[in-house]
Protein backbone atom coordinates (compact mmCIF):
# COMPACT_ATOMS: atom_id res chain seq x y z
CA UNK A 1 0.00 0.00 0.00
CA UNK A 2 1.36 3.23 -0.65
CA UNK A 3 1.74 5.97 2.02
CA UNK A 4 -0.76 8.62 2.54
CA UNK A 5 -0.31 11.63 0.77
CA UNK A 6 0.44 15.54 3.18
CA UNK A 7 1.08 13.56 6.21
CA UNK A 8 4.68 13.72 6.06
CA UNK A 9 6.52 17.17 6.70
CA UNK A 10 8.59 18.84 3.81
CA UNK A 11 12.19 18.07 5.27
CA UNK A 12 14.85 21.21 4.40
CA UNK A 13 18.11 19.30 3.99
CA UNK A 14 20.82 20.64 6.43
CA UNK A 15 23.34 22.99 5.12
CA UNK A 16 26.78 21.73 5.86
CA UNK A 17 29.00 24.06 8.04
CA UNK A 18 32.58 24.56 6.60
CA UNK A 19 35.53 22.53 8.84
CA UNK A 20 37.68 24.87 8.28
CA UNK A 21 38.40 28.75 6.25
CA UNK A 22 40.81 30.31 5.13
CA UNK A 23 41.00 33.62 3.24
CA UNK A 24 39.51 32.43 -0.07
CA UNK A 25 38.37 28.93 0.47
CA UNK A 26 35.96 27.04 2.36
CA UNK A 27 36.66 23.45 3.26
CA UNK A 28 33.91 21.04 3.73
CA UNK A 29 33.56 16.80 4.26
CA UNK A 30 31.47 14.33 3.64
CA UNK A 31 30.95 11.24 4.20
CA UNK A 32 29.60 8.94 1.75
CA UNK A 33 27.99 6.17 3.79
CA UNK A 34 24.85 3.65 4.12
CA UNK A 35 22.35 4.08 6.28
CA UNK A 36 18.73 3.87 6.91
CA UNK A 37 15.76 6.66 6.69
CA UNK A 38 11.93 6.27 7.79
CA UNK A 39 10.63 7.56 4.44
CA UNK A 40 7.65 5.32 4.94
CA UNK A 41 6.13 5.38 8.44
CA UNK A 42 7.27 2.65 10.67
CA UNK A 43 9.43 1.43 7.78
CA UNK A 44 13.55 1.75 7.83
CA UNK A 45 14.55 2.14 4.18
CA UNK A 46 18.16 1.08 3.79
CA UNK A 47 20.01 4.09 1.60
CA UNK A 48 22.82 5.29 0.53
CA UNK A 49 23.70 8.88 1.18
CA UNK A 50 26.11 11.88 1.32
CA UNK A 51 27.06 12.30 5.59
CA UNK A 52 23.99 9.46 5.68
CA UNK A 53 21.12 11.51 4.37
CA UNK A 54 19.10 11.93 1.37
CA UNK A 55 19.01 13.75 0.06
CA UNK A 56 22.79 14.85 1.16
CA UNK A 57 23.54 17.96 3.11
CA UNK A 58 23.19 21.30 1.00
CA UNK A 59 26.64 22.69 0.37
CA UNK A 60 26.40 26.88 -0.05
CA UNK A 61 29.03 28.65 -1.96
CA UNK A 62 29.06 32.09 -1.14
CA UNK A 63 30.60 34.77 -3.44
CA UNK A 64 33.93 34.85 -4.51
CA UNK A 65 34.65 31.78 -2.33
CA UNK A 66 36.19 28.74 -3.35
CA UNK A 67 35.42 25.08 -2.11
CA UNK A 68 37.30 22.38 -1.77
CA UNK A 69 34.91 18.82 -0.33
CA UNK A 70 36.75 16.38 0.51
CA UNK A 71 34.54 12.89 0.15
CA UNK A 72 35.37 9.47 2.13
CA UNK A 73 34.27 6.67 0.35
CA UNK A 74 32.74 4.30 3.07
CA UNK A 75 30.53 2.65 0.88
CA UNK A 76 30.68 -1.08 -0.63
CA UNK A 77 31.58 0.17 -4.57
CA UNK A 78 33.73 2.84 -6.10
CA UNK A 79 31.89 6.47 -6.45
CA UNK A 80 32.60 9.28 -8.21
CA UNK A 81 31.26 13.02 -7.21
CA UNK A 82 30.19 14.80 -9.74
CA UNK A 83 29.02 18.98 -9.32
CA UNK A 84 26.32 19.52 -12.07
CA UNK A 85 26.30 22.47 -13.75
CA UNK A 86 29.78 23.50 -12.53
CA UNK A 87 32.56 24.73 -14.11
CA UNK A 88 35.17 22.41 -12.55
CA UNK A 89 39.05 21.86 -13.71
CA UNK A 90 38.78 18.00 -15.14
CA UNK A 91 40.49 16.52 -12.09
CA UNK A 92 37.34 17.37 -10.02
CA UNK A 93 34.81 17.18 -12.51
CA UNK A 94 33.99 13.29 -11.46
CA UNK A 95 34.95 11.65 -14.81
CA UNK A 96 32.88 8.52 -14.57
CA UNK A 97 36.14 6.84 -13.96
CA UNK A 98 37.75 8.74 -11.70
CA UNK A 99 36.99 6.81 -8.67
CA UNK A 100 37.19 6.98 -5.10
CA UNK A 101 37.97 3.15 -4.20
CA UNK A 102 36.42 2.29 -1.22
CA UNK A 103 38.01 0.65 1.37
CA UNK A 104 40.64 -2.35 0.38
CA UNK A 105 38.19 -4.85 3.09
CA UNK A 106 35.82 -4.55 0.18
CA UNK A 107 38.45 -6.14 -2.54
CA UNK A 108 39.36 -5.27 -5.93
CA UNK A 109 36.76 -4.16 -8.43
CA UNK A 110 38.61 -6.35 -11.63
CA UNK A 111 35.56 -5.23 -14.46
CA UNK A 112 35.98 -1.51 -13.78
CA UNK A 113 38.22 -0.73 -17.15
CA UNK A 114 42.13 -1.27 -16.00
CA UNK A 115 43.70 2.44 -16.04
CA UNK A 116 46.56 0.75 -17.73
CA UNK A 117 44.02 0.73 -20.72
CA UNK A 118 42.81 4.36 -20.65
CA UNK A 119 43.92 6.32 -23.32
CA UNK A 120 46.41 9.35 -22.56
CA UNK A 121 43.80 11.89 -24.75
CA UNK A 122 45.53 15.00 -23.68
CA UNK A 123 47.02 13.98 -20.87
CA UNK A 124 46.21 10.66 -18.97
CA UNK A 125 44.07 12.02 -16.29
CA UNK A 126 42.02 8.86 -15.33
CA UNK A 127 42.59 8.72 -11.27
CA UNK A 128 41.91 6.10 -8.67
CA UNK A 129 42.29 7.11 -5.06
CA UNK A 130 40.99 4.58 -2.02
CA UNK A 131 38.58 6.28 0.28
CA UNK A 132 39.11 9.80 0.42
CA UNK A 133 39.44 12.15 -2.26
CA UNK A 134 39.05 16.63 -2.33
CA UNK A 135 36.60 18.04 -5.42
CA UNK A 136 37.90 21.65 -5.90
CA UNK A 137 35.26 23.70 -7.10
CA UNK A 138 36.17 27.34 -7.75
CA UNK A 139 33.81 30.10 -7.53
CA UNK A 140 31.01 29.68 -10.23
CA UNK A 141 30.80 32.51 -12.42
CA UNK A 142 27.18 33.27 -11.46
CA UNK A 143 24.52 32.44 -8.74
CA UNK A 144 22.97 29.08 -9.74
CA UNK A 145 21.21 25.98 -8.30
CA UNK A 146 23.69 23.30 -9.05
CA UNK A 147 23.55 19.65 -6.96
CA UNK A 148 26.24 17.20 -7.00
CA UNK A 149 25.56 13.31 -7.22
CA UNK A 150 27.54 10.11 -8.29
CA UNK A 151 28.64 9.48 -11.25
CA UNK A 152 29.80 5.97 -11.57
CA UNK A 153 30.62 4.25 -15.01
CA UNK A 154 27.88 1.93 -15.79
CA UNK A 155 26.72 2.45 -11.95
CA UNK A 156 25.23 6.26 -11.87
CA UNK A 157 21.50 5.19 -12.00
CA UNK A 158 21.62 2.77 -9.12
CA UNK A 159 23.94 4.98 -7.51
CA UNK A 160 22.19 8.11 -7.54
CA UNK A 161 18.91 5.88 -6.61
CA UNK A 162 20.03 4.90 -3.22
CA UNK A 163 20.70 8.09 -2.33
CA UNK A 164 23.76 9.72 -3.90
CA UNK A 165 22.71 13.38 -4.54
CA UNK A 166 22.49 16.89 -2.84
CA UNK A 167 22.10 20.20 -3.11
CA UNK A 168 25.16 22.85 -3.97
CA UNK A 169 23.35 26.42 -4.16
CA UNK A 170 26.58 28.82 -5.63
CA UNK A 171 25.31 32.45 -4.89
CA UNK A 172 26.91 36.17 -6.30
CA UNK A 173 26.25 39.50 -5.09
CA UNK A 174 24.34 40.27 -8.04
CA UNK A 175 21.72 37.91 -7.21
CA UNK A 176 22.19 38.77 -2.95
CA UNK A 177 21.19 42.67 -3.97
CA UNK A 178 17.61 41.89 -5.44
CA UNK A 179 14.48 41.60 -3.02
CA UNK A 180 14.12 37.96 -3.60
CA UNK A 181 12.71 36.22 -0.99
CA UNK A 182 15.53 34.11 0.92
CA UNK A 183 16.46 32.76 4.20
CA UNK A 184 13.32 30.57 5.24
CA UNK A 185 11.75 31.69 2.42
CA UNK A 186 14.00 30.24 -0.32
CA UNK A 187 13.24 26.76 0.08
CA UNK A 188 15.34 23.95 -2.34
CA UNK A 189 12.88 21.11 -3.54
CA UNK A 190 14.63 17.90 -5.12
CA UNK A 191 11.56 15.69 -6.46
CA UNK A 192 12.48 11.96 -7.37
CA UNK A 193 10.03 9.03 -7.66
CA UNK A 194 10.97 5.90 -6.13
CA UNK A 195 9.26 2.43 -5.69
CA UNK A 196 9.64 0.20 -2.60
CA UNK A 197 9.35 -2.84 -1.45
CA UNK A 198 6.87 -4.26 1.16
CA UNK A 199 9.71 -4.33 3.71
CA UNK A 200 10.62 -0.68 2.74
CA UNK A 201 13.44 -0.83 0.96
CA UNK A 202 13.86 0.86 -2.83
CA UNK A 203 13.01 -1.09 -5.53
CA UNK A 204 15.56 -1.33 -8.39
CA UNK A 205 15.57 -3.67 -11.16
CA UNK A 206 19.57 -3.88 -11.13
CA UNK A 207 20.87 -7.00 -12.65
CA UNK A 208 23.57 -6.71 -9.85
CA UNK A 209 22.06 -5.73 -6.97
CA UNK A 210 25.40 -5.64 -5.28
CA UNK A 211 26.42 -2.94 -7.98
CA UNK A 212 29.81 -4.51 -8.24
CA UNK A 213 30.08 -5.98 -11.40
CA UNK A 214 27.09 -6.33 -14.59
CA UNK A 215 25.64 -3.17 -15.13
CA UNK A 216 22.35 -2.58 -16.65
CA UNK A 217 18.70 -3.24 -15.25
CA UNK A 218 16.02 -5.27 -16.14
CA UNK A 219 15.04 -5.57 -19.69
CA UNK A 220 11.30 -3.78 -18.69
CA UNK A 221 13.13 -1.05 -17.04
CA UNK A 222 15.50 -0.08 -20.05
CA UNK A 223 13.72 3.34 -21.03
CA UNK A 224 14.83 4.21 -17.57
CA UNK A 225 13.59 3.14 -13.76
CA UNK A 226 10.28 4.46 -12.50
CA UNK A 227 8.14 4.40 -9.28
CA UNK A 228 4.77 5.10 -8.12
CA UNK A 229 5.82 7.57 -4.99
CA UNK A 230 7.05 10.61 -5.29
CA UNK A 231 9.30 11.87 -3.13
CA UNK A 232 10.04 15.19 -2.20
CA UNK A 233 13.31 16.27 -0.22
CA UNK A 234 13.23 12.32 0.63
CA UNK A 235 9.41 12.67 2.23
CA UNK A 236 6.27 11.28 0.17
CA UNK A 237 4.10 13.47 -1.11
CA UNK A 238 4.80 15.78 1.61
CA UNK A 239 3.25 19.09 3.23
CA UNK A 240 4.89 22.23 4.03
CA UNK A 241 3.62 25.11 6.05
CA UNK A 242 3.90 28.53 4.69
CA UNK A 243 3.37 31.87 5.28
CA UNK A 244 0.81 33.88 3.58
CA UNK A 245 3.80 35.56 1.64
CA UNK A 246 6.67 35.08 -1.60
CA UNK A 247 8.41 31.84 -1.71
CA UNK A 248 11.48 31.36 -3.91
CA UNK A 249 11.61 27.71 -4.71
CA UNK A 250 14.78 25.96 -6.18
CA UNK A 251 13.21 23.15 -8.07
CA UNK A 252 15.30 20.05 -9.11
CA UNK A 253 13.93 17.05 -10.95
CA UNK A 254 16.93 14.61 -9.72
CA UNK A 255 14.50 11.27 -10.96
CA UNK A 256 16.25 8.98 -12.92
CA UNK A 257 14.02 8.36 -15.30
CA UNK A 258 10.72 10.84 -15.49
CA UNK A 259 9.40 13.93 -16.25
CA UNK A 260 7.28 16.22 -15.05
CA UNK A 261 4.94 18.64 -15.98
CA UNK A 262 4.60 20.56 -12.53
CA UNK A 263 1.25 23.26 -11.94
CA UNK A 264 -0.84 24.14 -9.15
CA UNK A 265 -4.16 23.57 -8.28
CA UNK A 266 -5.18 27.04 -7.91
CA UNK A 267 -3.99 27.78 -10.93
CA UNK A 268 -2.22 30.61 -10.51
CA UNK A 269 0.86 29.21 -11.83
CA UNK A 270 4.59 30.40 -11.07
CA UNK A 271 6.73 33.45 -11.76
CA UNK A 272 9.99 31.70 -12.75
CA UNK A 273 13.19 33.78 -12.37
CA UNK A 274 16.03 31.46 -13.10
CA UNK A 275 16.88 28.15 -14.54
CA UNK A 276 19.85 25.97 -14.55
CA UNK A 277 22.01 27.69 -14.68
CA UNK A 278 21.04 31.03 -12.69
CA UNK A 279 19.15 33.75 -12.98
CA UNK A 280 16.84 34.55 -16.01
CA UNK A 281 17.10 38.54 -17.69
CA UNK A 282 13.61 38.61 -16.59
CA UNK A 283 10.75 36.92 -14.65
CA UNK A 284 8.30 35.06 -16.96
CA UNK A 285 4.90 33.90 -15.94
CA UNK A 286 4.17 30.37 -16.51
CA UNK A 287 0.86 28.14 -16.10
CA UNK A 288 3.17 24.86 -15.92
CA UNK A 289 6.99 23.87 -15.70
CA UNK A 290 8.17 20.62 -17.94
CA UNK A 291 10.81 19.49 -16.04
CA UNK A 292 13.04 16.51 -17.52
CA UNK A 293 15.72 15.10 -15.18
CA UNK A 294 18.70 16.94 -13.88
CA UNK A 295 17.08 20.39 -14.75
CA UNK A 296 16.35 23.30 -12.23
CA UNK A 297 13.66 25.76 -12.24
CA UNK A 298 13.63 28.51 -9.87
CA UNK A 299 10.13 30.18 -9.23
CA UNK A 300 8.70 32.61 -6.89
CA UNK A 301 5.14 31.19 -5.80
CA UNK A 302 3.09 34.14 -3.72
CA UNK A 303 1.18 32.56 -1.29
CA UNK A 304 -0.33 36.37 0.11
CA UNK A 305 -2.83 35.40 -2.78
CA UNK A 306 -4.60 33.09 0.44
CA UNK A 307 -6.25 32.93 3.26
CA UNK A 308 -4.84 31.30 6.02
CA UNK A 309 -6.14 27.72 5.87
CA UNK A 310 -5.62 27.47 2.38
CA UNK A 311 -4.11 23.86 0.98
CA UNK A 312 -2.49 24.49 -2.75
CA UNK A 313 -1.85 21.12 -4.42
CA UNK A 314 1.67 20.84 -6.47
CA UNK A 315 0.38 18.45 -9.42
CA UNK A 316 2.47 16.58 -12.16
CA UNK A 317 0.10 16.94 -15.31
CA UNK A 318 2.17 14.17 -16.71
CA UNK A 319 1.38 11.77 -14.24
CA UNK A 320 -1.11 9.15 -13.28
CA UNK A 321 -2.80 8.12 -10.23
CA UNK A 322 -0.70 8.60 -7.31
CA UNK A 323 2.30 10.20 -9.97
CA UNK A 324 -0.02 13.10 -10.60
CA UNK A 325 0.53 14.47 -7.14
CA UNK A 326 3.63 16.52 -5.47
CA UNK A 327 2.88 17.80 -2.32
CA UNK A 328 0.99 20.60 -1.02
CA UNK A 329 1.16 23.98 0.72
CA UNK A 330 -0.88 24.72 3.52
CA UNK A 331 -1.13 28.57 4.32
CA UNK A 332 -0.46 28.44 8.01
CA UNK A 333 -0.23 32.18 9.13
CA UNK A 334 -0.28 35.90 7.62
CA UNK A 335 2.93 37.38 7.78
CA UNK A 336 4.95 40.59 6.66
CA UNK A 337 7.27 40.11 3.35
CA UNK A 338 9.42 43.16 1.95
CA UNK A 339 10.30 40.61 -0.58
CA UNK A 340 9.39 41.52 -4.84
CA UNK A 341 10.80 40.21 -8.40
CA UNK A 342 12.12 42.92 -9.76
CA UNK A 343 11.19 43.38 -13.62
CA UNK A 344 15.53 42.90 -14.73
CA UNK A 345 16.56 40.05 -12.38
CA UNK A 346 20.59 39.65 -14.37
CA UNK A 347 22.12 39.90 -17.69
CA UNK A 348 21.60 37.32 -19.77
CA UNK A 349 23.10 37.89 -23.69
CA UNK A 350 21.95 35.98 -26.35
CA UNK A 351 25.08 33.13 -27.78
CA UNK A 352 25.31 35.00 -31.34
CA UNK A 353 25.10 31.28 -32.99
CA UNK A 354 27.30 33.22 -35.90
CA UNK A 355 30.55 33.38 -33.31
CA UNK A 356 30.13 29.46 -33.44
CA UNK A 357 33.80 27.84 -34.22
CA UNK A 358 32.15 24.41 -35.33
CA UNK A 359 29.12 23.06 -36.00
CA UNK A 360 28.64 19.19 -35.20
CA UNK A 361 25.94 16.68 -35.39
CA UNK A 362 24.93 14.59 -32.24
CA UNK A 363 22.35 11.38 -33.38
CA UNK A 364 20.28 10.16 -29.73
CA UNK A 365 19.81 6.44 -31.28
CA UNK A 366 18.40 3.50 -29.40
CA UNK A 367 20.08 0.01 -30.48
CA UNK A 368 18.79 -2.76 -28.98
CA UNK A 369 19.04 -2.16 -25.07
CA UNK A 370 22.12 0.28 -25.89
CA UNK A 371 21.20 3.50 -26.54
CA UNK A 372 24.09 5.23 -28.61
CA UNK A 373 25.56 8.74 -29.60
CA UNK A 374 26.69 8.79 -33.09
CA UNK A 375 26.87 5.02 -33.44
CA UNK A 376 28.34 4.34 -30.38
CA UNK A 377 27.89 3.54 -26.99
CA UNK A 378 30.15 5.31 -24.33
CA UNK A 379 33.94 4.44 -25.16
CA UNK A 380 36.49 6.23 -22.67
CA UNK A 381 39.30 5.70 -25.54
CA UNK A 382 37.14 7.63 -27.72
CA UNK A 383 36.59 11.17 -28.00
CA UNK A 384 33.38 12.62 -30.01
CA UNK A 385 34.13 16.26 -30.15
CA UNK A 386 37.59 18.01 -29.87
CA UNK A 387 37.17 21.51 -28.76
CA UNK A 388 38.57 24.99 -27.99
CA UNK A 389 38.75 26.05 -24.31
CA UNK A 390 36.13 29.02 -24.02
CA UNK A 391 34.62 28.77 -27.60
CA UNK A 392 31.31 28.41 -28.54
CA UNK A 393 30.00 25.60 -31.20
CA UNK A 394 26.50 25.16 -32.71
CA UNK A 395 25.34 21.28 -31.98
CA UNK A 396 22.30 20.22 -34.01
CA UNK A 397 21.09 17.11 -31.77
CA UNK A 398 18.30 14.89 -32.69
CA UNK A 399 16.36 11.35 -31.42
CA UNK A 400 14.57 8.75 -31.51
CA UNK A 401 13.58 9.12 -27.96
CA UNK A 402 13.25 11.59 -25.31
CA UNK A 403 16.13 12.52 -23.61
CA UNK A 404 17.52 15.32 -21.46
CA UNK A 405 21.16 16.39 -22.91
CA UNK A 406 23.32 17.27 -20.31
CA UNK A 407 27.19 18.31 -20.82
CA UNK A 408 29.61 18.84 -18.38
CA UNK A 409 31.80 22.13 -18.05
CA UNK A 410 29.93 24.37 -20.12
CA UNK A 411 26.45 26.29 -20.42
CA UNK A 412 24.67 26.26 -23.58
CA UNK A 413 21.32 28.01 -24.65
CA UNK A 414 18.86 26.75 -27.27
CA UNK A 415 19.03 28.34 -30.67
CA UNK A 416 16.15 26.27 -32.52
CA UNK A 417 13.79 23.18 -32.23
CA UNK A 418 12.73 22.05 -35.27
CA UNK A 419 13.59 25.60 -36.78
CA UNK A 420 11.04 26.77 -34.79
CA UNK A 421 11.56 29.76 -32.04
CA UNK A 422 13.01 28.06 -28.69
CA UNK A 423 9.80 27.78 -26.36
CA UNK A 424 9.52 29.63 -22.73
CA UNK A 425 10.63 26.36 -21.11
CA UNK A 426 14.26 26.67 -22.96
CA UNK A 427 14.80 30.39 -21.52
CA UNK A 428 18.26 31.17 -19.76
CA UNK A 429 21.27 29.35 -19.45
CA UNK A 430 21.04 26.27 -19.69
CA UNK A 431 23.30 22.72 -18.74
CA UNK A 432 20.35 20.18 -19.58
CA UNK A 433 18.31 20.73 -22.69
CA UNK A 434 15.18 18.42 -22.92
CA UNK A 435 15.07 16.56 -26.18
CA UNK A 436 11.40 15.57 -27.72
CA UNK A 437 11.35 12.32 -29.28
CA UNK A 438 12.05 12.91 -33.29
CA UNK A 439 12.82 16.66 -32.42
CA UNK A 440 15.89 18.36 -34.64
CA UNK A 441 16.91 21.11 -31.35
CA UNK A 442 19.98 23.21 -32.32
CA UNK A 443 22.03 24.68 -29.17
CA UNK A 444 24.90 26.95 -28.82
CA UNK A 445 27.06 25.81 -26.01
CA UNK A 446 30.00 27.63 -24.60
CA UNK A 447 33.15 25.58 -23.14
CA UNK A 448 34.35 27.22 -19.63
CA UNK A 449 38.16 27.46 -19.67
CA UNK A 450 39.14 24.60 -18.09
CA UNK A 451 40.67 22.30 -20.18
CA UNK A 452 40.65 18.11 -20.30
CA UNK A 453 38.40 15.55 -20.79
CA UNK A 454 35.09 16.05 -20.34
CA UNK A 455 31.26 14.10 -20.86
CA UNK A 456 28.33 14.87 -22.45
CA UNK A 457 25.31 12.07 -21.83
CA UNK A 458 21.55 11.33 -21.91
CA UNK A 459 20.58 12.34 -17.85
CA UNK A 460 18.04 9.79 -18.24
CA UNK A 461 20.52 8.14 -15.79
CA UNK A 462 19.49 4.33 -17.27
CA UNK A 463 20.43 5.38 -20.79
CA UNK A 464 23.23 7.28 -19.31
CA UNK A 465 24.47 3.72 -18.05
CA UNK A 466 23.86 1.35 -20.90
CA UNK A 467 25.86 3.85 -23.54
CA UNK A 468 24.18 7.10 -23.81
CA UNK A 469 27.18 9.14 -22.96
CA UNK A 470 30.41 10.54 -25.13
CA UNK A 471 33.77 12.15 -24.22
CA UNK A 472 34.72 15.51 -25.35
CA UNK A 473 37.63 17.37 -24.82
CA UNK A 474 39.01 20.89 -24.02
CA UNK A 475 41.96 22.38 -25.46
CU1 LIG B 1 24.14 15.35 -13.54
CU2 LIG B 1 27.06 13.98 -16.06
O1 LIG B 1 25.61 14.61 -14.78
CU1 LIG C 1 18.01 9.27 -22.81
Amino acid sequence: PLPAQFSATLPIPKQLQPTRQTSDTDYYDIVQSAATAEILPGLKTPIWGYNGTFPGPTIVQNPGRNVVVTHRNNLPVPTVVHLHGGAIPHDSDGYPTDFVLPAASYGDFPAMPAMGDMPAMTDPQAVVTRQTRDYTYPTPPRAATLWYHDHRMDFTGASVHRGLAGFHLAHDAEEQELPLPQGSRDVPLMIVDRAFAADGSFRYPALDPAMRSTPGVDRDAGNGVMGDVILVNGAPWPAMKVDAARYRFRILNASNARTYQLALDDSTGFTQIGTDQGLLAAPQQLDAIALSPAQRFDVVIDFSRHRVGDRITLTNQLGSDSTGVVMRFEVARTATDTSSVPATLSTVDPIDPSSSVATRTMTFHRAGTDWEINGRVFDPTYSEADVRAGSTEVWTVTSDFHHPFHVHNATMQVVSRDGQDPGPYDRGWKDTVFLNKGEKVRIAIRFSDYKGRYVFHCHNLEHEDMGMMANFTIN
